[in-house]
């Protein structure tokens, strides 16, 4: 098969494997140094042996299975993420349900901590009921309960590195030694950490999951998902991918892979935009509690402390008072954008009890930790002092 890909082989730094990594299909002979975008749905088949194979399985055809741009960003990912391949899929959602459709069979069973993970994958997962897949929850959230909850015959356990919207930090290689016993396979939901947070196949998990949407393309203009594989197993989600036709498009590859080059360089400001947040929010008198993983009073500070080489950008917290007083500050904000969806350039308030998690009960809700006066803030990249916080701060005074 004709060779056309690139690939630089000794790259080391993670902001290097951001802008850097991966494999380009640019020995065109034009000499374009960024991976064009092969807006094509079609190949040049007469001769397959000529056409590469992009993840190895067959010649390249036809852009349900494969696309040059899409590979690109693919083993991009693979290397930040430190596994043998990656997939990149049309959405987070499909990258959950193409996997799922890979690992579960009649009667699998899955276990999650459901009052810990993103709502759409809880319903998606009591959907599958309907095909005899078979969910156990651990209640309340928490590594040592999904350890607790682990038994034979549990074929797949879910869990997300750092949780949303209570930041909540999963203790991953203990989970996977766990796990291991009873012959589970783990997947972890790395949207909110990113590979420069953790990346969880270092620590024995089989497959890492990611809502691109958020951080990887950074800029609230794409909607994306990627499934990084640790081994070969990888090769059997690509089939089903094909079959569900969940590839991602040429154009959100080429975005994403824009989005990546500054993945680094974007989580340590909004790590440190955070950060000073974080220490506004806690002296303020109007408010309650903060959540944030590298802080000392987070209840799986000790797991951050040992686990994550970034904090993130998500900051919640709780409103003295109740619903009428942090709904007073969600509709004041002038600068930050009151929506749902974290990880981009801009400053996001959400109020979780009724937008992501309105679907729930209240008993669930109060289960999980949710109240009535919690706000999410993705803390964007604008300047926090002349911007962020007097923002908030303004917003504040009507609690
Ligand atoms: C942690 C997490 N995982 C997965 C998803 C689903 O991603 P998408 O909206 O790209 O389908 C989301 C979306 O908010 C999320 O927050």
């Amino acid at each position: 098969m004709l060779n056309t890909s690139v690939k630089i082989v000794s790259l080391v730094g993670k902001g290097t494997k951001s802008v850097r990594g991966g494999i380009r299909h640019v020995n065109d002979g034009i000499g374009s140094i960024i991976e064009p975008i092969y807006q094509t749905s079609l190949f040049d088949y007469r001769e397959p042996e000529q056409r590469p194979s992009l993840h190895g399985i067959v010649p390249l055809k036809y852009s349900r299975e494969d696309n040059p741009t899409v590979h690109a960003v693919e083993s991009k990912m693979a290397e930040l993420e430190h596994g043998v391949d990656a997939l990149g899929t049309s959405s987070g959602m499909a990258a959950i349900t193409t996997l799922m459709m890979a690992l579960l069979s009649r009667d699998s069973t899955v276990l999650m901590p459901p009052l810990d993970v993103y709502g759409s994958t809880l319903v998606l997962m009591e959907r599958l009921g309907r095909f005899g897949v078979k969910t156990v929850i651990t209640d309340p959230p928490g590594t040592n309960n999904v350890i607790n909850s682990l038994r034979n015959g549990i074929n797949v356990v879910f869990i997300e590195s750092v949780s949303n919207p209570l930041l909540r930090v999963y203790d991953i290689p203990k989970i996977v030694r766990a796990s291991r016993e009873v012959g589970a396979v783990v997947v972890v939901d790395n949207t909110l950490a990113t590979p420069m947070g953790i990346t969880p196949i270092s620590h024995g998990a089989d497959f890492v999951i990611h809502s691109a949407t958020k951080y990887l393309s950074g800029h609230n203009d794409v909607v994306a998902g990627f499934i990084i594989g640790s081994d070969d197993r990888i090769k059997g989600v690509w089939e089903w991918r094909r079959f569900l036709g969940t590839i991602m498009e040429p154009f959100t590859a080429f975005l994403v892979d824009r989005g990546l080059k500054t993945l680094h360089i974007r989580m340590r400001t909004h790590e440190e935009n955070a950060k000073a947040v974080a220490e506004f929010l806690m002296d303020h008198p109007k408010v309650e509690k903060v959540y944030y993983p590298c802080l000392d009073s987070h209840e799986t500070y000790e797991i951050a402390k040992k686990l994550l080489s970034n904090c993130g950008g998500i900051v919640s917290f709780e409103v003295k008072g109740g619903l009428r007083e942090a709904m007073a500050v969600y509709k004041h904000v002038k600068m930050i954008i009151p929506s749902v969806s974290f990880g981009g350039t801009e400053s996001i308030i959400t109020h979780p009890a009724s937008t992501t998690h309105a679907h729930w009960s209240p008993e669930d809700r109060a289960r999980a930790g949710i109240k009535d006066n919690l706000l999410r803030l993705s803390v964007g990249l604008e300047d926090p002092p002349e911007d962020i916080i007097n923002d908030l701060s303004q917003a504040l005074s009507y609690a």
